[in-house]
């Protein structure tokens, strides 16, 4: 279990001291609580009886802790912290996030501090663990421009096994203002990894705001904003009580099944729908779009018709379809013709978190 012995510890932390900390370099040893070992866990570690021993927030060496009970335990995620004004141990979420070491094993956590922090983030694929939190989603945002194609979004999550809390994704062409530019892609956050949640976040844009585009993710108590397909891609997701506020009219989704076995699908449980305009709740970029909302509250922003058909001269493939959804856009008697209905059974077993969570990878998160 032991990788570093003690005296390159020691001397690390004699030399980053003498270092300090900076933006390029990590502060190698931060002041953080839980990242002490004393006692008999110093001593079983190697070092000499009473040391006390300061680590590496990334170092794994240790998975376990004992507890007062003496009963073993997770030892808590490390933190680092990142603060605009330079009281954290970075200055950028990037570079808190290049400073994970590659094919990381455990979990890691980042706190973003309050602030605007303008700067495009990705989470390479070669990051996992990675639990970004930030201070709430209107307090810590991240915020960038570019548009023109997909493939230049504001944050990037390519890795599995990802958490996001309390952060804020904006991609902010014509997004707030007024503004008389042409409506392009302009994506807030692209989520292509496996096994990845979001909890009390929010993004916001105008045209493709989220790019849902592939693996498991859960997003909880959420809010998401657009006009033009801004819930869109390929991946297999739960949306509960999230809010979704249409800027002005236009498609709120446009799911991306490919064909009819696919898992993928969005499935919107217990969710909002208001804004501003009249807005389809869906169009089928593909084929085998799956799109479920599910004792959700919709405003009158909801088109009667409910759902376009987009390119699609066959609809017969798409599965788009309401139960037990609320509020003056739910009234289904003006829907397409080729929406579905959908037995008890099938509705039981996509609304249920067994949709994306059959392995338990959900509970396994440090969340
Ligand atoms: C991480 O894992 C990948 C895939 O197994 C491997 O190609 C890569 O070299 C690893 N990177 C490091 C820094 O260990
Ligand atoms: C419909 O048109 C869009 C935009 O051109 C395209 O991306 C999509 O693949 C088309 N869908 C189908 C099912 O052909
Ligand atoms: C439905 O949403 C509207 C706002 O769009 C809100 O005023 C209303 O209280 C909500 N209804 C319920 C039952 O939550």
């Amino acid at each position: 279990m032991v990788r570093y012995s003690a005296p390159l510890l020691l001397s690390c932390l004699c030399l980053s001291l003498l270092l300090g900390s900076s933006e390029s370099q990590p502060r190698w040893y931060s002041n953080h609580k839980h990242y002490y070992y004393r006692g008999s866990r110093a001593t079983h570690l190697g070092f000499p009886r009473g040391s006390q021993v300061r680590r590496s927030y990334w170092q794994n060496d240790v998975g376990l802790i004992m507890t007062a009970s003496g009963a073993a335990a997770t030892l808590p995620y490390r933190t680092a912290v990142v603060d605009q004004s330079g009281h954290g141990d970075f200055k950028t979420v990037q570079s808190a996030i290049d400073s994970v070491p590659s094919n990381n094993t455990n979990w890691v956590s980042i706190q973003i501090n309050a602030g605007t922090y303008r700067e495009k983030v990705v989470i390479p694929k070669e990051k996992p663990f990675i639990i970004l939190k930030g201070r709430g989603r209107r307090r810590t945002k991240i915020v960038w421009d570019d548009h023109t194609s997909i493939e230049c979004p504001t944050f990037m999550s390519l890795a599995d096994n990802i958490i996001v809390k309390g952060l804020g994704f904006v991609n902010s062409y014509n997004y707030g203002g007024s503004s008389d530019n042409e409506l392009l892609p302009a994506v807030a956050a692209e989520v292509s990894g496996d096994k990845t949640s979001f909890y009390g976040c929010g993004f916001s844009g105008v045209q493709d705001t989220l790019w849902d585009n592939a693996g498991r993710h859960y997003f909880k108590r959420c809010t998401i904003e657009g006009a033009v397909d801004f819930i869109f891609g390929n991946a297999q997701s739960i949306y509960e009580e999230c809010a979704i506020r249409v800027v002005k009219g236009g498609f709120i989704t446009a799911q991306a099944r490919e064909t009819a076995d696919s898992p993928s699908g969005f499935v919107f449980k217990g969710c909002t729908v208001s804004g501003v305009g009249l807005s389809y709740l869906g169009r089928p970029w593909r084929p085998y779009a799956r799109v479920l909302f599910f004792k959700s509250n919709f405003s009158q922003v909801v088109d009667p018709r409910g759902w376009d058909p987009w390119n699609l001269s066959d609809q017969n493939g798409v599965i788009y379809a309401e139960y037990g959804n609320f509020g003056p856009g739910a009234d289904t008697s003006n829907r397409v013709s080729w929406e579905k209905k959908l037995s008890v059974d099938v509705w039981e077993k996509m609304t249920s978190m067994s949709f994306i969570n059959e392995d338990g990878w959900l509970e396994r998160q440090p969340y």
